[in-house]
């Protein structure tokens, strides 16, 4: 039997279909609700509000599952590549032999950029935030990448070329916010090898490729490549929903996951276990301080909108710390701190009784600065990972004949009906 909902409204009796999911998940339909009755539901933050039918990426945030394309993301962090991973999200399909090495070519071929996109960096104040050149360099493609066809060959060259450029632009804003000279993507390295080099080749010291940490970079961006509908992919729905250009959609994307609640949260759980370790603060004390509600300290890097269990990245990122970490040789004190900061949080009934679990952004900054990556580059980082979930969440939107243009209503609370005062009467 098709299930349905019942709603009564005004003495009026309302059935609603009800939709299921693969897995059994299950949504009413509201679509005829304002047109029916005149009112429509009230969710700010979307947090009961399905937006899309979507076949890219499952999450179970209950029983911390995270798949995509139905594999789960443990088998991907063992045995795929980010490359891989990509081309998965994109197409629905892993690669044959043959489709990863055409990506493989292209994703070489694509690497250099347009030498007068150079000036772009040469003319930002030295502080800038490298989230906001990223942005604007994306925009910017549309300008010198002009020919967006429909032909889906030249779509999949666009994807790639987002995909190969994003690292070599990021690779590049560090080196001239640094003073060092440009290194140029070489043809012979994989995706991760190549970033790895472009970050940290210099003409005083050649960079040498460790294939651990090239491993430990493809698990990084294969952890954050897709997480369904988050703030940053709803951005870049939302936007793209406008029919703007992919360049212009994804730029929005990168804007809406710098913020610390989002894709900046690996900042600043760095910047909070610095200013821990400086200031000399316990454990005890920051708990109580991330438990007062008037004080508007948090633990970053805990908590999620969907996952009331531990984050199933959370769980391979903290390995993977172990593996660089000790790979580095390094002894961080930070880590130490995260440690003691997870062990008392986990056994703390706020903590508890609220399902606040670590995130993938626990332990990723720990990682990232092992590997030698500034801490204002971290959200760029995850920028990387997650372009492969944006271009796909995009190409599922735009080919999805259910879509419309985003526009939500509202309940408005302002002034009602008042005369305009002209300025000499207004007192
Ligand atoms: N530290 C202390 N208390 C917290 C935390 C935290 N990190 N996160 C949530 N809470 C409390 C919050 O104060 C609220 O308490 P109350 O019910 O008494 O008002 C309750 O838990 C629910 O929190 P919320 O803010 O209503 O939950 P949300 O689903 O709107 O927000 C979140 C989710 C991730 C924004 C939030 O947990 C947070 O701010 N965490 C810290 C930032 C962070 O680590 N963000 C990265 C998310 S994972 C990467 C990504 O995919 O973006």
């Amino acid at each position: 039997m098709t299930e349905h909902a019942k709603l009564i409204i005004d003495g009026k009796e309302l059935t609603l279909p009800v939709i299921e999911g693969s897995q059994g998940e299950k949504a009413v339909d509201i679509r005829s609700l304002r047109q029916e009755t005149g009112y429509i539901t009230f969710d700010p933050g979307f947090g009961n509000t399905g937006t899309c039918r979507s076949s890219i990426t499952y999450m179970d945030g209950e029983k911390g599952i995270l798949r995509y394309r139905g594999i789960p993301i443990e088998q991907l962090a063992e045995h795929s590549t980010f490359a891989e991973t990509a081309f998965l999200l994109i197409t629905g399909q892993l690669p044959t032999q043959d489709e990863l090495t055409r990506t493989s070519v292209y994703l070489n071929d694509f690497s250099p950029l347009h030498e007068n996109m150079k000036a772009f960096y040469q003319n930002y104040p030295p502080q800038a935030h490298p989230m906001g050149i990223l942005s604007a360099m994306i925009n910017a493609m549309r300008s010198f990448y002009p020919e967006l066809m429909d032909l889906e060959e030249e779509m999949n060259k666009t994807y790639l070329r987002l995909i190969s450029k994003i690292r070599t632009m990021a690779a590049m804003a560090y080196k001239i916010s640094t003073g060092q000279k440009v290194v140029y993507p070489r043809p012979d390295l994989c995706y991760c090898a190549n970033f790895l080099n472009m970050m940290f080749d210099n003409v005083v010291v050649p960079y040498r490729i460790d294939d651990d940490l090239v491993k430990a970079l493809n698990v990084f961006w294969i952890l954050h490549a897709d997480h369904e509908q988050n703030c940053s992919t709803t951005a870049v729905r939302v936007v793209g929903s406008g029919k703007v250009n992919i360049y212009s959609t994804i730029s929005a994307g990168i804007s809406a996951l710098w913020g610390p609640l989002h894709g900046g949260a690996n900042q600043a759980v760095i910047n909070m276990l610095g200013k821990i370790h400086k200031e000399g603060l316990t454990v005890k004390e920051c708990i109580a301080k991330a438990k007062d509600s008037n004080d508007p300290f948090r633990l970053m890097g805990f908590g999620h909108r969907v996952y009331k269990t531990y984050d199933p990245r959370a769980k391979i990122m903290k390995k993977m710390c172990d593996v660089v970490l000790s790979k580095m040789r390094i002894n961080d004190p930070l880590l130490n701190i995260a440690q003691e900061l997870e062990e008392a949080a986990l056994s703390d009934s706020y903590f508890k009784e609220k399902n606040l679990y670590p995130n993938v952004d626990f332990y990723s900054g720990i990682v990232l600065r092992a590997m030698g990556i500034p801490t204002n580059m971290f959200t760029v980082m995850f920028a990387i990972g997650r372009l492969p979930g944006w271009i796909s969440q995009w190409k599922e939107d735009v080919a999805d004949p259910e879509m419309k243009i985003s526009r939500p209503r509202q309940i408005y609370s302002g002034s009602t009906k008042k005369d305009y005062i002209p300025i000499e009467d207004r007192g």
